[in-house]
């Protein structure tokens, strides 16, 4: 099993992590899940978390190939096209986005937005593979928490986004349009699957109570083993119980109105309107 090379980045303003994972062997390497800082108060973007990947890059002298995402994030806005423009690689998302996109451009009213995927410029099916130099990489659906969520699969490492959080916080909502409990249950058996000693990489972290320390990484045998939500003995029937019970209990990210609009276009900015400046929407009274 071909082992690649992992760096994680952790953005404590949205408790996102992103990864830059590379071939040792090659130099080739691709980023999952990165970050455009976006202050919502001021309407100011910036690049530092971004900036921080970049510096990686060039250390080590790694060329990239994909700029991957797990979904479309409704937490923080994706640093994926600013990435391309200054690394290049392709960009790539489950095909489950087209859903996504349908949903939100009568959100927004946006007419002129194309519903097939065409902003990213590969769509991912389930079972498809890719390389990344050396490294063999699959891609899995695991829808449940969104329509277009994957898990990316890269030798002895996954990359799960939003089905799992560390063991001892559970699981990713499914309270968002098109999720569902009972559908991420049957994503994260797939996830089971793998064998036991994979490495699983989360997206998020937000210290589980009695913990100090953020943490991100884990093992498929941790979770199976401990998983407080969903784990070797818990049925689907008594997951979808606490997981929808939980759901009905949290507020809405407060980036996810200027994220989706953004994330849904590949992490491409708005144009800018005839006066040089660009804006994002707030629908009212709308989700
Ligand atoms: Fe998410």
């Amino acid at each position: 099993m071909s082992k690649p090379e992992v760096q994680a980045f952790f953005d404590e303003a949205t408790f996102t992590v992103s990864y830059v994972v590379s071939d040792p062997a090659s130099g080739r390497a691709a980023i999952i899940d990165s970050v455009l800082d976006f202050d919502p108060a001021s309407g100011r973007t910036s690049t530092v978390s971004a900036d921080g990947l970049i510096a990686y890059v060039k250390e080590n002298e790694l060329a990239i190939d994909w700029i991957l995402e797990t979904h479309v994030h409704a937490d923080h806005i994706s640093g994926a096209a600013f990435l391309q423009e200054q690394l290049g690689g392709q960009t790539a998302i489950g095909r489950g986005v087209t859903a996504v996109q349908s949903t939100f451009k009568s959100v927004f009213n946006l007419p002129d937005l194309a519903v097939d995927g065409r902003q990213f410029d590969l769509l991912f099916d389930d079972g498809d593979t890719f390389d990344i130099g050396s490294l063999s990489a699959s891609v899995t659906a695991t829808p449940g928490h969104t329509p277009a969520c994957v898990t990316y699969v890269i030798g002895n490492t996954a990359y799960v986004g939003d089905t799992l959080f560390m063991p001892d916080f559970g699981t990713a909502r499914t309270d968002f349009p098109g999720g569902s409990a009972a559908q991420l249950y049957r994503s994260i058996q797939k996830i089971f699957a793998l064998p036991g000693d994979t490495r699983l990489f989360m997206c998020h972290d937000y210290k589980a109570p009695g913990r100090d320390e953020f943490a991100w990484e884990t093992t498929v045998a941790a979770q199976r083993d401990g998983n407080i939500h969903v784990n070797k003995s818990v049925s689907e029937e008594a997951f979808v119980e606490t997981r929808e019970n939980r759901d009905r209990q949290l507020g809405m990210p407060k980036l996810l109105l200027p994220a989706i609009q953004v994330n849904i276009r590949a992490g491409r900015l708005p144009d800018p309107e005839n006066n040089g400046i660009r804006y994002v929407k707030i629908p009212i009274n709308a989700v």
